[in-house]
Parts: structure tokens; sequence; C-alpha cells
């Protein structure tokens, strides 16, 4: 007996809104119409566009069908990538896999434009077939259900469910005599879903995973680090990065160190406070290493079991660089120190911003309040980058170097397109 899940795309898969409402938007203004108010873009999720800008925006026959010409001179450039997975669909798509299940999607939407939203989201290689319009073909959702199913299958005998967020993914899968999945995450609410004859109805992605595979082991996360200098751009970085591990449906948390648990934020504070001038380095490396050690297990290898993808606001690298580099303690002893509180777990990735002293102390000059790591000499800091460079040259496969003297939004694209490469070659 095979097990089946066929996936419906928008509004199931992915949260598909915001590319639609900005190629109406672009219509409109393009065309001369007011824009549109908010409760008018969202009754355009679903119907057919022609339709909508008849019936929403006051359009006749011709205008609406310029309109939607209009329409996807925008989409399929732009608004086909302005569109996020729900959170916690890749790890639904990894366990599915996992279990052995057969993946298929079947969507209302063009197959070449479904083709383009998959691939761009690395969803890809979870699905082994996908079915949607192709030119002017305008199938049913019953025969993209079956033709999304694999060569022979028999809905007598194999598991098959439909999944889908709204009435005519739960009529499509009754008409091809499947099973049906109606979510609550989607566009479709529940008694429309209910009304419609689902076999189940799933309010989460989660209760969808516990529902298809009661007791599977959730598969691994992953852990990635962020690394420079101060005044290396670090809080830019982390914040445009987290927009865009979150449009890919990853489950992000973040973290810092110092800190991240509570026990490490208090060690934090006594790291970090300028008063503590008599601080000798050993304390300073020992007091960063124990912090670690409460925050690797309190709070890293947890998330990552869980299936998130826990990035790390510095990790050891940073006490290699700074205790080991900038406090002249030796590499190999800071690595040492912190044996016992890393015990094995090490960013799969770490990206390092890269900024040479100089620049970061240029940058840090125009902070206002600076703590006692920042407060250390200009040399500190020169040694203290020549010992991240010694790092990278250590293990040039872990780190992702990039120029960060360049604009955050260039610096922003490249990281987001390495770190996202890895973290779908690791899936
Ligand atoms: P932050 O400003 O990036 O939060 O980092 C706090 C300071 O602590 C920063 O100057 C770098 C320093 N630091 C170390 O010296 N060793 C370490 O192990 C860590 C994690 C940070």
């Amino acid at each position: 007996m095979r097990k089946c899940a066929i996936f419906d795309l928008d509004g199931t898969l992915t949260q598909s809104e915001e590319g639609i409402w900005n190629g109406v938007r672009y219509a409109a203004e393009k065309l001369g119409f007011p824009e549109p108010d908010a409760a008018t873009l969202r009754k355009f999720i679903g119907p057919p566009l022609g339709f909508s800008f008849r019936e929403y925006m006051g359009m006749d026959e011709a205008m609406a069908e310029t309109a939607t010409m209009t329409y996807r001179e925008y989409y399929n450039v732009h608004g086909l990538f302005e569109n996020r997975v729900y959170p916690g669909i890749r790890r639904l798509l990894r366990t599915l896999k996992q279990e052995g299940w057969y993946i298929g999607i079947a969507t209302g939407k063009p197959q070449k434009t479904s083709e383009r939203v998959v691939a761009h989201f690395g969803l890809d290689k979870f699905v082994e077939k996908l079915c949607g319009p192709v030119g002017d073909h305008r199938p049913g959702k019953i025969e993209l259900i079956c033709d999304a199913l694999p060569e022979g299958w028999d809905a007598s005998i194999d598991d098959i469910w439909m999944i889908g967020d709204r009435k005519f993914d739960i009529e499509g899968a009754i008409g091809a005599g499947v099973k049906s999945i109606g979510v609550g995450y989607g566009y479709g609410s529940e008694e429309e879903l209910r009304q419609a004859g689902c076999t189940q109805y799933c309010a989460t992605v989660q209760d969808v995973i516990d529902f298809l595979c009661p007791g599977a082991a959730a598969p691994k996360g992953a852990f990635l680090s962020i690394e420079g200098l101060d005044g290396s751009g670090k809080g830019t970085q982390i914040r445009l990065l987290t927009d865009v591990i979150e449009r890919f449906g990853f489950e992000l948390q973040l973290t810092r160190e110092p800190g991240g648990c509570p026990i490490s934020e208090k060690l934090r504070d006594i790291i970090l406070d300028k008063n503590h001038e008599e601080m000798d380095d050993v304390t300073e490396a020992l007091l960063y290493a124990a912090s670690r050690a409460q925050h690797v297990r309190q709070v890293i290898r947890p998330a990552v079991e869980a299936g998130k993808v826990l990035l790390c606001d510095r990790f050891v690298d940073s006490s290699v660089a700074y205790q080991g580099g900038g406090r002249q303690l030796g590499v190999q002893r800071v690595l040492d120190i912190n044996a016992p509180a890393v015990d094995g777990t090490m960013p799969m990735a770490t990206v390092y911003l890269d900024v040479d002293h100089e620049t970061s102390m240029a940058r840090r000059a125009a902070a206002t309040e600076l703590d006692r790591m920042e407060l250390a000499g200009d040399s500190f800091h020169a040694r203290t980058e020549a010992g991240y460079r010694e790092l990278i040259a250590r293990d040039p496969e872990r780190f992702i170097v990039v120029d960060a003297t360049r604009t955050p939004e260039e610096i922003g694209r490249e990281v987001a397109q390495r770190v996202l490469a890895r973290l779908m070659e690791a899936e």
C-alpha cells in the first residue's frame, strides 16, 4: 500500500497574497484606477482575476481583460516570488519524505508558474509530480488530483490524502474518490471546509504532521552562526536574514552569545560591565565558556533537535578571535577552554561579515555607548581580526565570508543566497 499526499499550493504550502495584491495595485495604478483598499484586495484571492476586476473594481469586460494582462506583467516577474512558505511546511514535507510518502501537488495556478514558485523555494526536491493548468486547458480539481497521483494508483488500496485550504480542494478529493484534509491556516474557514465534507480538519501545519505521521521523529534542524568585528553590521544582517529564512518556511530561532538564556544573560552582564576593569583575561575567557556551556545545552541543542534553524549571534569563534587573538591567550588555549562547553556542537555554517578593524573602529566611534570589549584599544581589534582570519583559514568550508563594506542590501542579498543554499543542501 502506498501512502500519498497531494497538496494544493496557494494557501496550503505557500501564502501568496502579497504578490497578488501588489499585482492588483500595479494594474490599478497603471490603468488610472484608485488604489483598492485592504478589504477589496482580500476578495481577489480565490476567484478568477477577470471576475474580480469587474466585480470589485467596477471595470467593464474589456478593461478587466486589460487589467488581467497588466497584472500578469507584474506578477510573472515579481509577484510570483512575493510569497512565503508557511512555517512548518518544510518540516512536514521532510517528515513525509522520511516516512516514505509519495508527494504531489495539484494546483489551479498555471503549471509553469507553479513550478517556478516551487523551485524558487527549493521544495521541488520533495515533490514527485506537480500538476496545474497548461496552456488553454483548464482542468478542474478532480482531474488535477488524479493527474498528480502516481501511475496505477487505486484509492481502494492506497492511503491517499488531498490536503487543501478551500472547498474546491475538498470537493476535488471527493470527486476523485480520495480522503481529504482541510487546513485552517489558509484562505478558507473551518466552516467552509467542514461543510464541503473534509475527512479531517487540521487547524495548523503541526496538526497535519501529527495526523499523517503520528510519532515520527522530527527531522534535524540546523545550527548557524554569524560573526564579525564590532561594527561589522551584524544587527542589520541578522534582521534581513531572519526575514528571508522565515519566508522560505524554515522555523527560525534567534539567539546570541554571550547570553541566550537566563543564566548566560546574567553572565553576559558580568562580562560586559564597564566597571569590571580588573577582570583577568583568563576569567573573561572562562566566563564566556561557562555561558556557552549552558546555552548549548539549554537552547542550541534542543532547538536543532526540534527541527528549527537556530541562528546564533556569535559563538565559539568569537572567543577564539577576541580572547585567543585580541587578549593574546592563544588560539589553542581558548579552544581547549571551550571544548567541554561546545562538546562537539558546532554550526554547520558561519557567516563572517568581513570588514577590516579600521573600518569597524570608525563605525564604532559613531556609536553612543560602548561596552567593556568595545573600549579595548585599536591593537586589540587588529589582533581580533587576525584571529578570525586564522579561523577562516583553518575551516574554509564552514565559513561564508562576505565583503561587508558594501550597502546593507547588497550584503543581505549575498548572505541570504549563500545561507539558503547551505540550508537546502542539508535538508
Ligand atoms: P555583541 O556586541 O556582538 O553582542 O558582542 C558582545 C561583545 O563580546 C563583543 O565585543 C564580542 C565579545 N565576545 C567575546 O569577546 N568573546 C566571545 O566568546 C563572545 C561570544 C563575544
